[in-house]
């Protein structure tokens, strides 16, 4: 692995994967067309990676970033939850035709690695918690447009599978459950709360989505790194690999958390939940531990170095 390609290099994930890997001397090309992604972020590597500004179903726009490439990670994609909703039919056109793009790409240049972010959302509502790689797949409800996101990750699961029995040296999948950091997009649940209870005055009531008793398991941006790259380097082949922590907590708790660390109280108002989100949601990170992964960042330490970087203090 020398030439790199990162698709949604400039979105959050994407941006400190290319960071770590520029440490590590790798070449990079990073193709987006910035929907969500931010070139700013790249600036402290810009002298040393190649940027391709464009669309992932722009097949010809993308052939012009495969040049010497042999290895690929896939990030593009539309990311959000509120997107899912809104905007489903994006959600599957840049998920499908971009799948479709850089697989047949990758097989034209002879590419010999690739790897596919996929997410804890092919899982929906999971029958096993905490929920190991093998729990099976599925879409819940063609009408309902959030599962757009989960079914055109299934989809590039599925494509990415069948390429690499023929032409790939070494396929590895990697499901993300929940990242956060300071720099993650607002359309996330922590930035929201953040954002909400730092300019709400105390005891103000706080909209929380859904009843607050959903329980997620958050990892951050930095244990996430080191969890990539345990399976870049040591990930195996036609593997695929839950990338999160077991640590859980309801929703509630992370904004009273959130709130206890800013100094404020808060009331939650509940509200619509998203139709279809799913109750829990918690990884068996039993593969990944496997191959050395640690969690070094607990929640509460996470939150204060979120805080820290938005310059957000206690008052
Ligand atoms: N952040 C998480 O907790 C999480 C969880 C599960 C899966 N994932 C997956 O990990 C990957 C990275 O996620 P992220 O959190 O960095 O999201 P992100 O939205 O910050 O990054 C996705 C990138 O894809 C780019 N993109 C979107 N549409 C595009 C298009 N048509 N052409 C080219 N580029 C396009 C965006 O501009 C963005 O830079 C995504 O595939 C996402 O689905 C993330």
């Amino acid at each position: 692995m020398k030439n790199i390609l990162v698709t949604g290099g400039t979105g959050f994930i994407g941006s400190n994967i290319c960071k770590s890997l520029v440490k590590q001397n790798y070449k990079l090309t990073i193709f987006d067309n910035n929907f969500r992604g931010k070139i700013k972020r790249l600036d402290k590597i810009k002298k040393k990676i190649r940027f391709v500004k464009g669309d992932i179903r722009d097949k010809k726009k993308l052939e012009k970033s495969f040049k010497n490439i042999d290895t690929v990670i896939h990030l593009a994609f539309i990311n959000g939850t509120q997107h899912f909703y809104d905007r489903p039919v994006d959600v599957m056109e840049v998920g499908i035709k971009g799948i479709f793009n850089v697989l047949e790409l990758s097989s034209k240049y002879d590419v010999k690695n690739f790897f596919l972010a996929s997410s804890s959302e092919v899982y929906q509502t999971p029958n096993k918690i905490p929920t190991d790689e093998n729990e099976m797949l599925k879409i819940p409800n063609i009408y309902n447009p959030r599962f757009s996101y989960g079914a055109g990750k299934i989809i590039s699961e599925l494509m990415s599978v069948y390429y690499a029995r023929k032409k790939f040296k070494r396929l590895v999948i990697f499901r993300p459950h929940n990242v956060y950091s300071h720099d993650m997009g607002n359309e996330h649940v922590i930035p929201q709360f953040i954002k909400k209870i730092s300019s709400s005055k105390n005891n103000k009531a706080i909209k929380i989505k859904g009843s607050g008793n959903e329980i997620r398991s958050f990892i951050h941006i930095d244990d996430f790194i080191n969890a990539f790259n345990l399976i870049f380097h040591k990930g195996k082949n036609l593997e695929i690999y839950n990338i999160g922590t077991s640590e859980k907590i309801s929703i509630k708790k992370v904004a009273m958390l959130i709130a206890k660390k800013i100094g404020k109280k808060i009331k939650l108002k509940k509200t619509n939940e998203f139709f279809g989100n799913t109750s829990i949601r918690c990884p068996n990170i039993k593969k990944i531990t496997k191959l050395g992964f640690k969690q070094n960042i607990n929640l509460s330490s996470g939150l204060d170095s979120v805080l820290k970087s938005l310059r957000i203090f206690k008052i």
